[in-house]
Order: structure tokens, then C-alpha cells, then sequence
């Protein structure tokens, strides 16, 4: 007989998601799913509508990634209606979008990931969450932490119009200007913003990497996959979060391909299954072979560890000197194939985005004034791609040619994470659940496989499978589950 052991809700990640994990008869993990029940269904109900309304519609997919979809569906204007931004448009979007980064990282290393890496004795399940971390850190830096957090949305709110849904991105560039008045209150926000991602870094350095224990239990003995990995280079391949190419490396670290986002439908297709509501995107070479890792699976991995892994480093100083630490710590070659690296390499990030971002504040050009370039053409497809804080994301839309939506696809960041996290949760379960034995502190370390992803799945919810996986389960007065329905 077997025996199904579920986690749901998922903790502290964005939107929600069920582990399901199957045990035989022997008390050994069988099988081990991540279905996400919750249907968004964007692709579908925005045919029909201008697409010049597609920055304002598709940031209300997610509160938290928000950002991240107002400049892709920008960005895929761009392309649709054939203009290029002016210099001062370019650098305002990044402005706003290094500063969403630093702060979306932010708020997964102190909230939502950070607990299990820095707090993560699997006994201490009550101090495991944001209160935790924050008696850690000490009432002062805590304030700092929130203070910092909200200067940098009050940033955004600033330039974008608004910080859950920004109204700034339009085809050919952004509503308007910043004013050359407002440098040194900028600059004060970048440079701050150094401090407190080197802040970040230092309570991880301190933590985990000057932490022999810890380095053993999170970094050398996690779990490995053997995946390919995906991300966004500029032309000396170095990590861009805005715009570039994309890259692929393989397992053994070899480029495998590197292409403009408008032919990504060449190399990535996506794989359905009945029982979740995500995607499954794979590299058409080598294909779909199931959930499985190795060279000759089309599995692949976006996101901070994939992107470091894709790249050749980061283009700002201190980033990548952190970078070469890691690399270093790693037998000095990509790929980096620990899973909670990813932890690390977001860390990294987060440095990154403030060094741009200091870079973006002391330029002329983020203070020019032609912020729109208004030459646009007729609209017939368009593609948009930016590195969101949980990895690629693409927006493809067709329009006729009055620009109305007649087909859009979306692959969204946790998209293509989602084969991998599947194998990693199964991973984590195969190692830690013998004999039936289960407790929180497993069930915890089973999670931390997925968070360490930092998975948005209130983004990631757009396939529309032939019958909707349902589970309903009917609770008595008391609380008793009297039945429980199924349709997978
Ligand atoms: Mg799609
Ligand atoms: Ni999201």
C-alpha cells in the first residue's frame, strides 16, 4: 500500500502550490510531485485587446514580480511597433528595473529564503520565518532593513507612477523624464543601496560561508542537478538583467546555444502535464525525456545560480569578485550545481543591481530629456525579454494590424524552473524520508529545496490543461476531512 505524505500550502514563496509525496510500502518516497493548483490564464483572455494595453494588463499577473512584467510586455512593444528607445528611456528602465531586483531580492533573503539558510536547524520551526531572522539581525538593522526597502519603492513609485503596477513603460520609451534637479537625491538612494546589499552579503558571509557547518550542510552536501543553464549576456556574456542575448551552457559548462530572444520558440518548447497548471519549458536539442537531469535531458534552469552559470560574471567590480569567491569555492569552473548556491548567487546579484544602479544615478544620460521615441511602425509580432528576479521571462504577442492581440504567449521564470524543482523536491525527499519517518524538520528541508528557486507560481500559472487538476476536500463542523475529491 502506498502512502501520500502533502505540504500545502507551500511556505513562504509567492502564490500556492501543494508537495505531494508518494511512499511504497516500505515507507521509501516512490514519487514526489509539485502541482500548482491556481490557473491565471492571462495567454488566453488578453487576445482581443489592444496591445498597447499589455504593460498595464500583465502587471496585475503578479504583486510581486510586477515589474518584471511591465517591461517585458514593454519591451515586446518596442519590437512589436519597430522603434528603439532613446538612450534616457533605456536608462530610466533600468533604473527602475535594478532597483525592483535589489529589492525583490531583498525581500526573499530576509523573508521568504534567508530563514532556512541562516536559521536553519531543522528543530527550530518556530523561530524558522521573518521574526526570526529579524531577532537575529537586531532591532536596528532591522529597521534598516524596512527602511531601505521602502526608499527603494518610494524610487520606483517616483520614476514608474506606481510600485505594484508601474505605468511608465510605453512603445518607443517611458511616460517621462527625471529631472536633473532630482541627481543627488538619486545618487543618495544608489549609494545607499550599495551598503545595504553589501550588509546583506556580509550576514551571509558570516553565516554560512565562515561557517564550516553550515558551508557542509547548505553548499558541499545539498543536493546537485545536472541541468543545462539559461540566461541573458551582453556581448562580452556577462550577466545582464535588461536586455541581451540568451545563453545556454550545458552540464559540462559548454556553450550549447546563444540566441536573440525573437527566436527563443527555436529553442524552447513546452512540455504539458494534467495534474499542475504550470509549464514545463525544455531545449528542443536535446528534447523532452521526462523529469529527469543529465545531458540528455532538455531540462533546464533559469534564475541567479543558472544566470551566473550561463554567464562569464558580472560587469561591475565587487559583483564579480564575489563571483570568482563562489567559482572558487566550486572548484573554479562553471556550472555551479548545488542548488542552494542559488542562495549565494542571488546575494551577488543583489550586489549587482546596486553597483548598476550607482552607475545608472551618476550617468548624463539617465537626466536627458527625450525620453520617447514616436516613430512607430506597423505592428505584426513582437517579443519582450528581461532576466525577472526568478529567471528569463519572455512575452510573445501577434496583433493584426490595428495592434490588437490575436495570440500571446508567455514563459515566465518559474516556468522553466519547474521541471527542476520537481527533481529537487524529489531529491530532497528521496534522501531525507526512509522507513516512513517524517517530521517537521524534513518536511521543512524537502521545502527549502523549492525556495531556494525563490518560485513566483501566482506568475507562473498559465497552462490550460485538458481537464482542470481540482482536489476539493469536504471538512464537518469540527474540521474533519468527511471526503476528499480528485480530478488530476
Ligand atoms: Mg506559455
Ligand atoms: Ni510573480
Amino acid at each position: 500500500m502506498t502512502t501520500t505524505l502533502t505540504i500545502d500550502p507551500m511556505t513562504r514563496l509567492e502564490g500556492h502550490g501543494k508537495i505531494h509525496i508518494v511512499l511504497d510500502d516500505k515507507g521509501e518516497v516512490e514519487r514526489a510531485l509539485f502541482q500548482v493548483p491556481e490557473l491565471r490564464g492571462f495567454e488566453s483572455f488578453v487576445v482581443g485587446r489592444p496591445a498597447v494595453d499589455m504593460p498595464q494588463i500583465v502587471s496585475r499577473i503578479c504583486g510581486v514580480c510586477p515589474t518584471a512584467q511591465h517591461l517585458a510586455a514593454t519591451k515586446a512593444l518596442d519590437d512589436l511597433f519597430g522603434v528603439t528607445p532613446p538612450p534616457a528611456a533605456r536608462a530610466i528602465r533600468e533604473l527602475v528595473y535594478h532597483a525592483f531586483m535589489l529589492e525583490d531580492h531583498a525581500l526573499h533573503f530576509y523573508f521568504l529564503g534567508g530563514p532556512d539558510i541562516l536559521l536553519g536547524a531543522p528543530e527550530s520551526a518556530t523561530q524558522r520565518n521573518v521574526l526570526g531572522l529579524l531577532r537575529l539581525v537586531g532591532r536596528d538593522d532591522a529597521k534598516k532593513i524596512i527602511s531601505m526597502r521602502s526608499r527603494l519603492r518610494e524610487l520606483i513609485t517616483s520614476v514608474a507612477g506606481k510600485v505594484v503596477h508601474p505605468v511608465f513603460g510605453l512603445p518607443g520609451g517611458v511616460s517621462r523624464r527625471i529631472e536633473p534637479s532630482r541627481r543627488d537625491q538619486i545618487q543618495a538612494v544608489a549609494r545607499d543601496s550599495m551598503t545595504f546589499a553589501l550588509d546583506a552579503f556580509s550576514l551571509f558571509d558570516t553565516k554560512v560561508l565562515g561557517d564550516e557547518r553550515s558551508m557542509e550542510r547548505f553548499v558541499y552536501d545539498s543536493d546537485v542537478l545536472e541541468t543545462f543553464s539559461m540566461g541573458t549576456v551582453d556581448k562580452s556574456n556577462q550577466v545582464s538583467f535588461y536586455g541581451g542575448v540568451l545563453r545556454v551552457t550545458s552540464p559540462d559548462g559548454s556553450e550549447h546555444a546563444r540566441f536573440d530572444p525573437h527566436d527563443y520558440a527555436g529553442h524552447i518548447a513546452e512540455h504539458v502535464e494534467p495534474w499542475t497548471c504550470v509549464t514545463f519549458p525544455y531545449l528542443r536539442d536535446p528534447g523532452w525525456k521526462g523529469f529527469t537531469d543529465g545531458i540528455e535531458s532538455g531540462v533546464y534552469r533559469v534564475a541567479p545560480l543558472a544566470r551566473l552559470n550561463a554567464s562569464t560574471g558580472y560587469s561591475t567590480p565587487r559583483a564579480h569578485q564575489e563571483y570568482e569567491r563562489l567559482i572558487e569555492t566550486f572548484n573554479g569552473r562553471t556550472p555551479v550545481r548545488q542548488t542552494l548556491a542559488y542562495h549565494w548567487a542571488r546575494l551577488i546579484e543583489m550586489i549587482y543591481a546596486a553597483e548598476r544602479l550607482e552607475e545608472l544615478a551618476t550617468s548624463e544620460e539617465l537626466y536627458a530629456p527625450e525620453v520617447r521615441n514616436m516613430d512607430l511602425g506597423t505592428p505584426t509580432s513582437g517579443v519582450g525579454c528581461v532576466e525577472a528576479p526568478r529567471g528569463t521571462l519572455i512575452h510573445h504577442y501577434a496583433t493584426d494590424s490595428q495592434g490588437v492581440i490575436t495570440a500571446c504567449n508567455l514563459i515566465v521564470a518559474t516556468h522553466s524552473n519547474s521541471a527542476a524543482i520537481c527533481l529537487s523536491i524529489e531529491r530532497a525527499a528521496r534522501r531525507l524520508i526512509h522507513k516512513g519517518v517524517v517530521d517537521d524538520g524534513i518536511l521543512n528541508e524537502v521545502e527549502m529545496a523549492f525556495r531556494a528557486y525563490d518560485p513566483c507560481l501566482t506568475c507562473a500559472s498559465h497552462s490550460l490543461p485538458g481537464t482542470m487538476p481540482l482536489h476539493v476536500d469536504i471538512v464537518d463542523h469540527r474540521g474533519r476531512v468527511t471526503e476528499s475529491l480528485r480530478k488530476l
